[in-house]
């Protein structure tokens, strides 16, 4: 893959209404995020990734836009987004919008117009069908059908996710063309680039056939004929085309659904995007990736290994886009160190493991505290539309109230959305006011001000971690090398970073006990740990329980 300008950037995914609320109406705001840029400095972070902040009834917190053009009035005005972007650039930080171009809100003007006149052009920008039942018997991604009866006519419109999310009609040029003069208008204004949601769902099996229902509700997922369907690249290639690739712009794209065969479609110098997300080790504690209530129980070494299967498949083409958070996932500490969690070693290890991948480090706001999962006691409690039908599913399913409690506390959305931890007074310094989701439990111990400045704090790892990768000594390796696993025992994840001339080792112990690692050949330096250092005795690597070290190998 050729060198691109985007491959040395740390990002940093900010959940606007969470961050800092600059105003007291308890809801975070673009001020608030501009007032904060030094402490994002501070750590580190190159790029921000804000989530969507255009005018929307907030039905999915923004994942609903109603006007591109426009921001939302709890967030602030236009004026404050381009403040942000120059206050961010005096910084040398970029920025990111979420480009939401799947679905709109159905309070958008496209969507009202084709309401109000179904002869009018924009009715064809949606996808409307006439009946007097819902024409097929797929689910939506937040649950019941896909369809929704449009008030007073025989006639449905069709939704992959909410049903004030009205899908857009991808097969219309029409529609296409107004989606890239949006996205370039964005890209003029000086943003590096985007998030692209949901993009894998533009193309549909526009033969609409019912499929085997998989559920009580006796609908079918519809994830198997809404996304990455068979020639959805021509109208990836046509996006890149227009807006992306003239503006040489940074994009990641959620795209789910992807096969590892295909990702030369996608990434690399024949790709449409510049990384995408993989979720396949995300979504490892539960069955098929979208089932919550079916848990799995894994391991370790489980994680090792898809973790390594997706490295090794988009090294064949390009860069990863490494993650352990976002806004739809749990707290990583909470899933993928379960008892372990507030264990500082145990975090260190897993922030360290896969940021040291190949790829490009994403952090999530709250991710550099160590913050974890915050169990609601019922549903009334939970704000997210997706948690709320997940629980009540689950009961449709037939599992017990507290099951189903469960299964959302350990899934939920609002878990990654609480509102960011400044300090340990009345409402964490989030806001002077009541914030509008609950502050997550633990923020009089777990908050920025504890732990800015305070050595062996979580922060001040992070902070010193990208210092190591972006300005250490090896930079180069750590940024471009080329990774390979490397044996380890059953509870270790460990890898090769590699390029023609250097050699690092990455050992992750995630156990609480120590570990004895077979080291290839003699000689190593030790360049970096979590804690410490490890012995080394002759060709024995023994780490301490939930400690971490990259190994140089001497020649
Ligand atoms: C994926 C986003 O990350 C999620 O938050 C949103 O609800 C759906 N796409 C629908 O836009």
């Amino acid at each position: 893959m050729e060198k691109q300008w985007w491959q040395e950037e740390v990002i940093y995914q900010i959940y606007p209404k969470s961050f800092y609320d600059s105003n007291g109406d308890g809801i975070g705001d673009l001020r608030g995020i501009t007032e904060k840029l030094d402490y994002l400095k501070d750590l580190g972070v190159t790029m921000l990734w804000i989530c969507p902040i255009y005018k929307s009834p907030m039905d999915d917190n923004g994942y609903d836009i109603s006007d591109y053009k426009a921001i939302s009035e709890e967030f602030g005005t236009m004026e404050d987004s381009d403040r942000l972007i120059s206050e961010a650039e005096k910084r040398k930080i970029k920025i990111i919008m979420d480009l939401v171009i799947n679905h709109t809100s159905d309070e958008h003007e496209w969507f009202q117009t084709a309401l109000k006149n179904p002869k009018s052009k924009y009715h064809d920008y949606y996808i409307f069908k006439d009946g007097k039942e819902p024409p097929n018997n797929w689910r939506s991604v937040f649950g019941g059908s896909v369809w929704e009866k449009v008030p007073g006519r025989d006639e449905f419109y069709f939704h992959s996710f909410g049903k004030k999310q009205p899908d857009l009609n991808w097969e219309n040029p029409e529609l296409r063309e107004d989606l890239y003069k949006i996205v370039n208008w964005w890209l003029e204004k000086g943003i590096a680039g985007f998030r692209i949601d949901a993009i894998t769902f533009i193309k549909k099996d526009l033969t609409w056939a019912d499929r085997e229902a998989d559920g009580a509700d006796n609908l079918a997922r519809c994830t198997k004929a809404v996304r990455n369907q068979p020639g959805i690249i021509d109208f990836l290639n046509e996006l890149n085309e227009k807006t992306f690739k003239p503006h040489n712009c940074f994009t990641v794209a959620e795209a789910a659904g992807v096969g590892y065969d295909e990702l030369g479609n996608f990434i690399g110098d024949n790709g449409c995007f510049s990384v995408i997300f993989d979720f396949r080790y995300a979504d490892l504690d539960i069955a098929s990736g979208s089932e919550w209530y079916e848990r799995i129980d894994w391991k370790i070494s489980d994680l090792n290994k898809k973790i390594m299967e997706s490295q090794l498949s988009m090294q064949k083409y390009g860069f990863s886009a490494n993650f352990i958070e976002n806004h739809d996932q749990p707290r990583a500490t909470t899933k993928y160190l379960k008892e372990n969690q507030n264990n500082s070693d145990a975090v260190k290890t897993l922030g360290a493991m896969y940021f040291f991948l190949k790829g490009l480090p994403f952090i999530y706001q709250g991710q550099e505290l160590g913050m974890v999962n915050f169990e609601r006691k019922c549903i009334e409690e939970f704000n997210d539309l997706s948690s709320i039908d997940q629980y009540y599913r689950s009961l449709q399913e037939e599992y017990s109230k507290e099951e189903a409690l469960n299964f959302v506390n350990l899934r939920s959305r609002d878990n990654p959305r609480v509102p960011f931890p400044w300090n340990n007074e009345k409402y964490g310094g989030f806001s002077q006011n009541k914030p509008w989701l609950s502050m997550a439990e633990e923020y009089p111990k777990i908050n920025a001000e504890s732990q800015i400045g305070k050595s062996g704090s979580i922060y001040e790892f992070y902070k010193s971690m990208i210092g190591f990768r972006q300005k250490g000594k090896y930079r180069n390796c750590l940024i471009y090398g080329d990774i390979q696993p490397a044996e380890s025992s059953e509870n270790v994840i460990a890898y090769k970073r590699f390029t023609e001339t250097e050699e690092i080792y990455c050992y992750f112990n995630f156990s609480g006990k120590n570990t004895v690692e077979q080291l290839s050949k003699g000689g190593y330096e030790q360049i970096w740990t979590t804690f410490g250092e490890a012995e080394i005795s002759g060709d024995k690597l023994i780490l301490k329980p939930f400690q971490s070290v990259l190994l140089k190998s001497k020649p």
